[in-house]
């Protein structure tokens, strides 16, 4: 395929980049960028691990085409602390053991912060709901709900 400008605001930098027209941003990421904080579980939309935000809401990164993100902000794992002060999302997982081997973690946290800003953490259940896509083989999904809650207070 031939390649294709792109032109995109990864975690605060502006990249010109030139890509396949077939790429995922998911590929994008990982493979181009080096940003391997987002992961590939399923790699057609069934686990969430590979949740990023665009220009603020979540996406499942092997579903987007990065053609598709051209001018917009990316927002990856790497980019949700500030310098050395983890976003409180991500001391809340630490606290309340939101994960145990630890893969879905990057999507789940993404998710979460989503589901806050987005308002739907006003329960439990809500909470349940909108974390639905992202699956945790683990099962910590009882730590994960508190640590919304926790950051949601
Ligand atoms: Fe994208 Fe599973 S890798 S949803």
């Amino acid at each position: 395929f031939e390649k294709m400008p792109l032109h995109v605001e990864i975690n605060g930098v502006n990249q010109s980049l030139s890509i396949e027209p077939r790429v995922t941003l998911l590929d994008l990421l990982r493979e181009q960028l080096h940003l391997t904080g987002t992961k590939k579980g399923c790699d057609y939309g069934q686990c969430g691990a590979c949740t990023v935000h665009v220009d603020g809401h979540r996406v499942n990164s092997c579903l987007t085409l990065a053609m598709t993100v051209d001018g917009k902000k990316v927002t990856t794992i790497e980019g949700l602390a500030n310098g050395d002060e983890l976003h409180p999302m991500q001391e809340a997982f630490i606290k309340h053991d939101g994960f145990q081997c630890g893969y879905c973690t990057p999507g789940q946290i993404m998710s979460a912060v989503a589901c806050i800003r987005e308002g739907h953490a006003n329960s439990e259940a809500e909470i349940r709901e909108y974390m639905s896509g992202n699956i945790c083989r683990c099962g910590a999904y009882p730590n994960i709900v508190n640590a919304i809650q926790e950051v949601k207070a």
